[in-house]
């Protein structure tokens, strides 16, 4: 996203072709917007597919099928800025900035990592921790979901995945936190030097992986092995930066994810006891719950030639968003998109990401959330909320700053 708020408009001058949009109003950092997106991304949606917003100076993509077809699209629409005479600070060159072919050789090299990863048995020391965390859960009163539960889960899956030790958590939490706001630094320009210097922090516990004796196993480890010999300063720092989105993307995304599943089972009683009498429902409830109420609210590209999206004609050198958190939703591709069902099928939703920049790590953290769900589902009672959920006041980001919570009846 990342770019401030404003009212919709007409397109500019130059777009007279495009429909006359209707006076709607979108601010994503909006209290009522961030308690609940859905309704005014329905309606943008519906009435304005494609339209310019002024404050965020970018077109919103809100369609499924207009969404894939800008990321099926890379040659017209680039993540990579510098494709458009932008600068791009070195500490943000990563797998996530760049676009093929520069992209391949550190995709590939992080995804054949992945692969050659003992996900199964990550998975096993996953539902370990979960379960021990749920465990230390029920022992009090009530406790809170994102610091008790989500979060250091999420932080021992991604260290795991990675083969590196788990940092001290609330120093961390605290780091990754500013960098994940830094993503709304468009929308609050304050959050872009916080954001800047906790990446600088992780960037140096990240060199140190790289620099000093690593663990022999994990991902880290294959990459570092892996990383053909005469790599130069430039590609050894974008594989540097990809391991630092990994780590942290990785970790805010899932601790995200985790407490938007959590709070959306508790909003919905009967599709915990769905998953109580149906095990073999956890797998496909673990995507339902990332297409129905997922972390990650859009990604953005810039269109480097003239060219049009669905018949709206867009300047070269815009930004455009696409907004997953509405083509999550869309009737067009998912039948009740606003109904929880947890034995959907064809969810092939945007949660992940889609194309080249889809997520890397999809496979670990679709394990995660399936663990947490099947701790969930062996627990004696349900989940639910014991007081007010409070949303991070974030816009890229979909999540809760608390989520108090209780296992007893
Ligand atoms: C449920 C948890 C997660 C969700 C919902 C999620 C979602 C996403 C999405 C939507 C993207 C695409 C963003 C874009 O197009 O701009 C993405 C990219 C990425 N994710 Fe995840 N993610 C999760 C967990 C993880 C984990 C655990 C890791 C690593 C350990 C990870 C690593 C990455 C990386 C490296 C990218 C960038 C890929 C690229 O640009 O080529 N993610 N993720």
């Amino acid at each position: 996203l990342g770019a401030g708020p404003g009212p919709l408009r007409r397109p500019p001058r130059e777009h007279l072709e495009a429909p006359v949009l209707p006076v709607l109003t979108y601010e994503p950092l909006d209290p009522a917007t961030v308690t609940n997106p859905y309704p005014v991304l329905a309606a943008l949606r519906e009435q304005a597919p494609v339209s310019w917003h002024d404050g965020m100076s970018s077109w919103l993509v809100t369609r499924y099928a207009d969404c894939t077809a800008v990321l099926r699209d890379h040659n017209t629409f680039a993540r990579d800025r510098r494709r458009t005479g932008q600068q791009v600070p070195a500490a943000s060159l990563s797998v996530q900035s760049l676009d093929p072919p520069g992209q391949a050789s550190v995709r590939s090299l992080f995804m054949n990592a992945l692969r050659a990863q003992d996900l199964p048995g990550l998975e096993t020391r996953a539902r370990d921790r979960a379960a021990a965390l749920l465990r230390e859960a029920a022992e009090r009163p009530s406790f809170e979901v994102m610091s008790e539960l989500a979060a250091p889960l999420s932080l021992a899956v991604v260290c795991d995945l990675l083969g590196v030790d788990e940092p001290p958590l609330a120093e961390f939490a605290a780091a990754s936190d500013a960098i994940m706001r830094s993503m709304d630094g468009g929308l609050d320009p304050a959050l872009i030097e916080p954001g800047r210097q906790a990446r600088e922090e992780l960037t140096a516990l990240v060199d140190s992986w790289f620099t000093e004796t690593g663990r022999p196993s994990g991902l880290l480890a294959h990459v570092r092995a892996h990383t053909p010999a005469g790599t130069g300063e430039t590609e050894e720092l974008f594989v540097r930066n990809t391991a630092r989105v990994m780590f942290q993307g990785g970790y805010s995304t899932m601790t995200a994810a985790l407490g938007n599943a959590l709070h959306t089972l508790t909003a919905h009683p009967e599709a915990q006891e769905q998953l109580r009498a149906n095990p073999r429902l956890v797998p496909k409830a673990a995507e339902e719950l990332v297409r129905f109420d997922g972390p990650v609210q859009g990604t953005s590209r810039t269109a480097i030639r003239k060219t049009s999206i669905a018949g709206i004609p867009i300047p070269a050198g815009d930004p455009v968003v696409l907004l997953f958190a509405a083509a999550n939703r869309d009737p067009a591709r998912f039948a009740e998109p606003d109904q929880l069902l947890l034995e959907r099928r064809d969810n092939r939703h945007l949660g992940y990401g889609w194309g080249t920049h889809s997520c890397i790590g999809t496979r670990a953290a679709q394990a995660c959330v399936r663990v947490v769900l099947d701790a969930l589902r062996t627990h004696r009672t349900p989940l639910r909320l014991t007081g007010r959920a409070q949303r991070q006041p974030s816009a890229t980001m979909r999540t809760f700053a608390a989520l108090p919570a209780t296992l007893h009846p």
